[in-house]
């Protein structure tokens, strides 16, 4: 098999996702994460540029004996997993999902305990933490997918995800024939959007679900919860990147190490 995504070559769409982290902040926290999968499990395979470094630590598990089956949430991961020797199955040939680890482009991190303001946020998730957004990438709607379906969802990031109110633009996920009407509403409810553009492409990017994507931008969101409701009830949307009660954990990769959040 030809190789698609070598190991040396990254993400190149780099454009809407949250700069700042480091290699070394990114590599310690998908190495620490991939350290819960466990013999026999089925695990699901986040998309970006910190759950690859989980996925190449599962392959090199996988190499010294590890037995485990992936499902990969992206063309990207399913690529990388394929290179690295995870064998691959799907979510509708398994009983269930073990765990999943999967990075994000902004984490609502708030150290206060009684924070929470947001009345449709779920117990889980009642100090504040583990609200996110996902998307950068686009893979957002099977990444959700995978996530709704595991016993555990662990989250990595570097510092630089993490946020006390979440304010960068929600990816959202549209059919095609879409895109004008649910702008039209994104705008009712005070959102800015943008037809996501390719870079490599004349038009906009094409999801591995071929639909397209709108960034809508709602500056602070103080009740992700519900914004997330409302955005999931517009015809046309597909998903969006609003992650709300799904992580279990995040392991945030600094450069000396790795701090954990659980929820
Ligand atoms: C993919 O659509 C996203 O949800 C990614 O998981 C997110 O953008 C994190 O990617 P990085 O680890 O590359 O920042």
């Amino acid at each position: 098999m030809y190789n698609v995504f070598p190991l040396a070559a990254r993400l190149r769409n780099q454009s809407m996702k949250t700069e700042g982290g480091s290699e070394t902040a990114k590599r310690n926290a998908g190495e620490r994460a991939a350290e819960e999968v466990t013999d026999g499990s089925v695990v699901g395979l986040g998309t970006g540029s910190t759950a690859a470094y989980a996925i190449e630590a599962i392959g090199r598990a996988v190499d010294d004996g590890l037995d485990v089956r992936g499902i990969p949430t992206s063309f990207q991961s399913r690529q990388l997993a394929l290179e690295v020797g995870i064998p691959l199955t799907s979510l509708d040939a398994v009983d269930g999902v073990d765990l999943a680890i999967d990075g994000a482009d902004q984490v609502r991190d708030d150290p206060s305990p009684n924070a929470e303001t947001d009345a449709n946020a779920t117990a889980a998730n009642s100090n504040g933490g583990g609200t996110l957004i996902k998307g950068g990438g686009g893979a957002h709607a099977r990444e959700k997918l995978v996530a709704a379906a595991a016993d555990r969802y662990l989250v990595v990031a570097d510092p630089s995800k993490l946020i006390p109110e979440l304010d960068r633009s929600v990816p959202v996920e549209i059919l095609p024939a879409a895109h004008t009407t649910v702008a039209e509403r994104v705008r009712e409810l005070g959102g800015e959007p943008t037809l996501r553009d390719a870079e490599h492409k004349d038009g906009p990017v094409v999801t591995d679900n071929g639909n397209l994507v709108l960034d809508v931008a709602f500056g602070p969101i103080d009740s992700p919860a519900e914004l997330a409701t409302t955005l999931a009830s517009i015809p046309g949307v597909v998903e969006h990147g609003l992650f709300i009660g799904l992580a279990d954990a995040t392991y945030v990769g600094t450069d000396d190490g790795v701090e954990k959040r659980t929820y």
